[in-house]
């Protein structure tokens, strides 16, 4: 029973995936909960002050050019392609997954390498001035605005994407899905320009609002999720629900938006709005600071 008031999310869970519960709309009840729980906890810690907050919440997503001074900038950017190039050195970037689909972490002294699919992620460790981005004033008001609660640091890694052949292996990063049943954010602040062939980031604006439409969208993902249970079929009873593109207009939602960025650029997204990571030209490569910051939804207290 505990389960269900946790962040747990997958249908293989015994409270989460509960036939009976979820005939009594026990999804929906989760959902909702932990809306109102997130809109209690942002408004004991932070208010809108400007544009790009206000964008944020209204829109789901934000993208800054232009985020650091460039002083500051000049020095991150030195530092993080030090760390990537002491980590080609120590590990060169392996070619081809071992396992199909989403692979385990391999690690290493720097960090870990993980497949999605044929996309290779290097997590590396970041160094003194990126691990320090997560204390940035205007950053941490941005993941307040999402979730209610600040962001732990230990959850913030230097994150180099190199982009593999989708025609041999598929990457499941690159369908539409929202990550989780509540209001969850991911962050990149890109070293390096990202080019449309570089897999840029997918979002679809406003995707992030609990609407009835999406209610009824998740009820039904939810009981399509405890079928796949009572069937005993493991990759039905993901959490991460998937979504057609074709499937957005029937939801009220606008087209997606991709964002190829300059160097310097923070992207900061509620990903309890669809998104995907972007097509690419495969061997193509994107650096990033990135964190991932998913607080327990049913906590009260902001933080
Ligand atoms: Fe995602």
């Amino acid at each position: 029973m505990y389960s269900i008031f946790t962040s747990m999310k997958v249908f293989s869970d015994p409270w989460v995936g509960h036939p009976g519960l979820n005939r009594r709309g026990m999804h929906t009840k989760r959902v909702k909960a932990a809306m109102a729980v997130a809109r209690f906890r942002r408004a004991q810690t932070v208010r809108v002050r400007d544009a790009d907050e206000q964008h944020l919440l209204d829109h789901g997503f934000v993208a800054i050019p232009g985020f650091l001074p460039q002083d500051e900038f000049a020095a991150l950017k030195a530092e993080a392609h030090a760390s990537a190039e002491a980590a080609d050195r120590a590990t060169p970037l392996p070619e081809k997954p071992e396992v199909w689909g989403f692979g385990d972490a391999d690690r290493h002294e720097w960090g870990f390498d993980r497949f999605d699919g044929s996309t290779l992620n290097r997590f590396i460790a970041p160094g003194p001035i990126a691990a320090a981005f997560p204390r940035n004033t205007r950053f941490k008001r941005l993941a307040r605005l999402v979730t209610g609660k600040a962001m732990r640091a230990k959850r913030n890694w230097l994150y180099q994407t190199v982009n593999g052949d989708e025609t041999e292996i598929h990457d499941i990063q690159r369908e539409f899905h929202r990550d989780t049943f509540f209001n969850a954010m991911k962050y990149w602040f890109f070293i390096d320009p990202v080019r449309e062939e570089d897999g840029p980031f997918v979002y679809v604006p406003g995707s992030h609002h609990l609407t009835d439409a999406r209610i009824a969208w998740e009820q039904a993902k939810a009981d399509a999720a405890v079928e796949a249970r009572l069937q005993e079929d493991r990759k039905g009873m993901t959490g991460s629900f998937r979504i057609e593109e074709g499937e957005l207009a029937d939801l009220g939602l606008p087209p997606p938006r991709t964002f190829p960025v300059p160097e310097n650029t923070l992207i900061v997204a509620n990903v309890f709005g669809f998104h995907r990571r972007g097509d690419a030209v495969p061997g193509t490569r994107r650096l990033s600071l990135y964190g991932n910051h998913r607080p327990q939804p049913f906590l009260p207290f902001g933080s």
